[in-house]
C-alpha cells in the first residue's frame, strides 16, 4: 500500500509518499519563511499564491525521490483543513486532480489528525493513547481511540502555545519563525529572572490559556525600555519556562482524567510544531516517567508541518475504508473530535 500526502494548510508546501510498512519513501517540505519574514508572520494571501506556484514541483520531486509513478499509488491524501483556506484549496484541488486523472481513491485528512497519528509511524504507539497536540494553531489534550475517533479532554480558551511563542518572538525581535528562535536565545537566558504567570495552573480541568502570559511579557518589555541581548535571552527563557510549567500542570490533570477512562492505556504522545521544543519535550518525558507512561514524540522534523503526517493519516484512514468524495470542500475550520463540518 502506497499513499501520497499533500500538505498546504499554512506556510509549508509539502508532499510525501509512505507505505504500510511504516516506511517513508520520500518527503519534500518547502517552507515559505522568506516570503513572510518581512511581515513577521504568515500572510494568508501570499501563502496561497506561493503554494500554487510550488505545489506541482513539490509533488514531482516527491515522486522522483520515491522512484514511483502515479499509477503505483494506492490513494492520494491531502490536508483538507483546518487552515488558511487559500492554501488548503490549492492542496485539495491538486489532490483531486491527481485522483481523477489516475483513478485513485481520494482521502481528505484533517491536518490535526496528521499530527495526531504521526507517532504511530515513528514509534510503537497503540490505541488508545493520550495526546498533547501543540502547534501554531492549536493546543489540545485528546484521547485518541482510532483514526477519526477522538475525545477532547481540553483545549485553549484563547491563543495556542505556538501563537504565544510567535508573538513573543516578534515582541523580542529575535527573528522569524518565532518558536525555534525563542528556544535558541532562551539557552543563554535565566528562566528565573522574570516572575511571569503560569496560566491556569492548579485548575481542575484540562484548559489552557496563553494570552495573559503574552501580555505579561509585553508589560516587562515596557518596564525595561530598551532591551539588551541578555534581557531578551532572560525574557525568552522566563517565557519558555512559564509555558512549560503551565503545559505540564495541565497535562498532569489530563493524565489523571485519561487513566480513569482508559486504565490499561500507557502511551503519552506529544506532537505538533511546538513539540519540536527540546525543553518542553524533556519536561513531558520526565512527567511520563513519573506517571509510568511511555513517552513518544515524532522526530523534530516530523513535528512541524510535513507531507508524511498527511500521507500516513491518509493511509490509516484508507486502510479503514474511509475515503472521501470528490465533492469534499476545503474547510477553514474542522474540529478533530467530530467528522462533521
Ligand atoms: O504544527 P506546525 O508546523 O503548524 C501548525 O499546524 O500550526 O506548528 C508551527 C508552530 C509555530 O507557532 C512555531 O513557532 C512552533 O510551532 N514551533 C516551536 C518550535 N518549532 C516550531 N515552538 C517552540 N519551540 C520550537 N522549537
Ligand atoms: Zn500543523
Amino acid at each position: 500500500m502506497l499513499v501520497m500526502g499533500i500538505e498546504s494548510s499554512c506556510d509549508e508546501t509539502a508532499c510525501a509518499i509512505v507505505n504500510d510498512k511504516r516506511e517513508i519513501l520520500s518527503s519534500v517540505v518547502w517552507s515559505q519563511f522568506e516570503e513572510h519574514r518581512r511581515f513577521g508572520g504568515v500572510v494568508p494571501e501570499i501563502a496561497a499564491r506561493a503554494h500554487l506556484e510550488q505545489v506541482d514541483l513539490i509533488v514531482q520531486e516527491a515522486m522522483t525521490e520515491a522512484k514511483v509513478d502515479f499509477d503505483d499509488l494506492s490513494a492520494v491524501a491531502v490536508a483538507g483543513g483546518p487552515g488558511l483556506i487559500g492554501g488548503v484549496i490549492v492542496g485539495v484541488m491538486t489532490a483531486k486532480a491527481i485522483a481523477m486523472a489516475h483513478q485513485l481513491p481520494f482521502v481528505a485528512v484533517n491536518h490535526l489528525e496528521g499530527h495526531a497519528l504521526m507517532a504511530r509511524l515513528t514509534n510503537d504507539v497503540a490505541f488508545p493513547y493520550l495526546l498533547l497536540l501543540v502547534s501554531g494553531g492549536h493546543c489540545q489534550i485528546l484521547a485518541v481511540e482510532a483514526p477519526g475517533k477522538y475525545v477532547r479532554l481540553g483545549g485553549t480558551i484563547d491563543d495556542s502555545a505556538g501563537e504565544a511563542f510567535d508573538k513573543v518572538a516578534k515582541m523580542l525581535q529575535v527573528g522569524y519563525p518565532g518558536g525555534p528562535n525563542i528556544e535558541r536565545v532562551a539557552v543563554y537566558g535565566d528562566p528565573k529572572r522574570f516572575a511571569l504567570p503560569r496560566p491556569m495552573k492548579g485548575r481542575d480541568d484540562c484548559l489552557f490559556s496563553f494570552s495573559g502570559l503574552k501580555t505579561a511579557v509585553r508589560h516587562q518589555i515596557e518596564v525595561l525600555g530598551t532591551l539588551t541581548e541578555q534581557d531578551k535571552a532572560d525574557l525568552a527563557a522566563s517565557f519558555q519556562q512559564a509555558v512549560i510549567e503551565s503545559v505540564i500542570d495541565r497535562l498532569k490533570h489530563g493524565i489523571a482524567v485519561f487513566k480513569e477512562k482508559y486504565p490499561d492505556a500507557k502511551d503519552l504522545v506529544v506532537s505538533g510544531g511546538v513539540a519540536a521544543n527540546c525543553a518542553l519535550r524533556e519536561a513531558i518525558e520526565n512527567l511520563a516517567r513519573v506517571r509510568q507512561m511511555t513517552f513518544a514524540a515524532p522526530p523534530l522534523k516530523l513535528c512541524t508541518d510535513n507531507g508524511v503526517m498527511i500521507a500516513w493519516a491518509g493511509l490509516e484512514r484508507f486502510k479503514n475504508g474511509k475515503t472521501s468524495s470528490l465533492d469534499f470542500k476545503a474547510r477553514p475550520r474542522w474540529p478533530l473530535d467530530s467528522d462533521d463540518i
